[in-house]
């Protein structure tokens, strides 16, 4: 099997669907080609899976959930970027990197954090929650990180961002502002203000150092040569202009946000792999039109491990939508396709694609903008034959077996755009490059 080279000097890797198609396991797999990788939207709604050989026992897998920290750390040679889009609530980073200075993965130096991204406090946590009671039945289903609120503050032009932290008696007065403009909002809701604030004060010792103005570290780095791959959160059909609005995150997690969120510019980035899994899923409320309620579903769940990264809540499982994968791949300009989780669908004795969605008797051109449009698509699917092999240990395409071979040729054509890698498995091995 031929690992693949990049030519481009920033590559991107997307979600395609509905979050958690597999982003982490790429960008960790791909990190040594790399010299920088960056962060560029989202916040700790995001949790990217990494599974690596135990080194302290052999045979088994040491499993790493990063929310913030760019799955590219576990690569002790890159430097690792947080990017000015993203939504940064400092404790769970700080998590993160303890957790990994415990595995004995060094973090000294190797993480860099835009001045320009906005911080998530506890309160924004709290309302976060209070926002989803006050919607009721409609609500969105949100991870309850505080992401709305803290994207809302930086549209309204309150946010508090890194290079805040500087000057901590102003940061103290905008924080209070903050609070105070909240309790009028919202009533009164417990909150310990003295003790969030004491422990940031504290917390911004240790990551002061790591501020850095990002977009001019990127664009440098880029013009030095060096290679940048851009890692992306959540998925196209939760971004808030192109996804099913409402139930959506607050960020871009398309293609823009990654231009924006890094500060990149848009002619150096090459090439955009999509992960695309080779089935759905989604988390949390919404549309989902290929959705399984049924054995088949619970067998896509219990064989996949569908259960959330950040919230342990089930995942909704469903038919690969080509509907979805042709929409993703057209907003984003997509140039691979990393289809992931091949190995899942062994054993489903006919497989089922969504090919078109008819609205009143007529084929949709594209992904409707409108829900109660597409709660009333008629989907139109083919069928085709499953494999009951076991894929996990195959690294050539062409040893998969055929059925697998159509099954994501059909893809392929379907979604105009190839597949250039095929996950089979967790570990960092499990992946066919085509
Ligand atoms: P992300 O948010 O896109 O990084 O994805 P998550 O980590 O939330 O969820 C993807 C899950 O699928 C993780 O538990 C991964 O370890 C797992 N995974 C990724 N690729 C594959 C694959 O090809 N096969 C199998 N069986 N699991 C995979
Ligand atoms: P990764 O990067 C799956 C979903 C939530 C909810 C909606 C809004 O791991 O793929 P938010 O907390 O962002 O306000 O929630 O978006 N969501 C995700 N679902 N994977 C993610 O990220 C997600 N990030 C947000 O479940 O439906
Ligand atoms: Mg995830």
């Amino acid at each position: 099997m031929t690992q693949p080279t990049f030519s481009e000097n920033v590559v991107t890797v997307l979600g395609t669907q509905w979050g958690d198609e597999g982003k982490g396991k790429l960008i960790d797999i791909l990190s040594d080609k790399f010299e920088v990788i960056a962060r560029a939207t989202g916040g700790a709604n995001a949790g990217h899976t990494i599974y690596i050989k135990d080194p302290e026992n052999p045979g088994e897998k040491k499993k790493f959930i990063f929310h913030l920290v760019p799955s590219g750390m576990l690569n002790k040679n890159t430097v690792c970027v947080i990017g000015n889009g993203v939504v940064l609530h400092i404790p769970t980073m700080l998590e993160e990197l303890d957790f990994l200075s415990e595995n004995n993965i060094s973090t000294h130096e190797r993480l860099l954090i835009s001045d320009r991204a906005h911080l998530v406090f506890e309160y924004h946590k709290i309302i976060d929650g209070l926002q989803e009671e006050m919607k009721g039945k409609s609500k969105v289903g949100t991870t309850k990180r505080g992401i709305g609120p803290c994207y809302t503050d930086k549209i309204r032009r309150n946010g508090i961002r890194v290079h805040d932290l500087y000057d901590f008696d102003k940061f103290e007065q905008k924080y209070l502002e903050n609070l105070a403009m909240f309790k009028k909002m919202y009533g009164k809701f417990k909150h310990d203000e003295k003790a969030e604030l004491a422990s940031i004060k504290e917390m911004a010792k240790r990551i002061k150092p790591m501020i850095i103005d990002s977009a001019y570290y990127l664009n440098t780095a880029i013009q030095e040569g060096k290679k940048v791959l851009v890692e992306g959160a959540n998925g196209a059909l939760l971004d808030i202009d192109h996804g099913t609005y409402p139930f959506v995150t607050s960020s871009n997690a398309t293609i823009g946000g990654v231009v924006t969120g890094t500060g990149i510019g848009a002619r150096h980035i090459n090439q955009v792999i999509g992960i695309m899994k080779a089935y759905t899923t989604r988390v949390g409320a919404g549309p989902f039109p290929t959705e399984l309620e049924d054995s088949v579903g619970q067998m896509l769940r219990d064989n996949g491990g569908e259960y959330g990264s950040t919230t342990g809540r089930p995942r909704r499982c469903g038919w690969f939508d080509a509907v979805v994968g042709k929409y993703s791949t057209t907003i984003n300009g997509l140039t691979d396709i990393n289809l992931t989780k091949l190995d899942v669908l062994s054993g489903v004795e006919t497989l089922k694609i969504a090919t078109h969605y008819k609205y009143m008797g007529e084929y949709l051109k594209s992904f409707p903008s409108c829900l109660e449009t597409l709660a009333e698509v008629e989907i139109e699917y083919i069928e085709m034959p499953g494999w009951k092999e076991d894929l996990s240990k195959i690294r050539e395409f062409s040893d998969l077996p055929k059925n697998a071979q159509v099954y994501v040729e059909k893809i392929e054509e379907l979604i105009d755009c190839k597949v250039t890698s095929i996950g089979v498995g967790v570990e960092r091995e499990d992946i066919i490059f085509k």
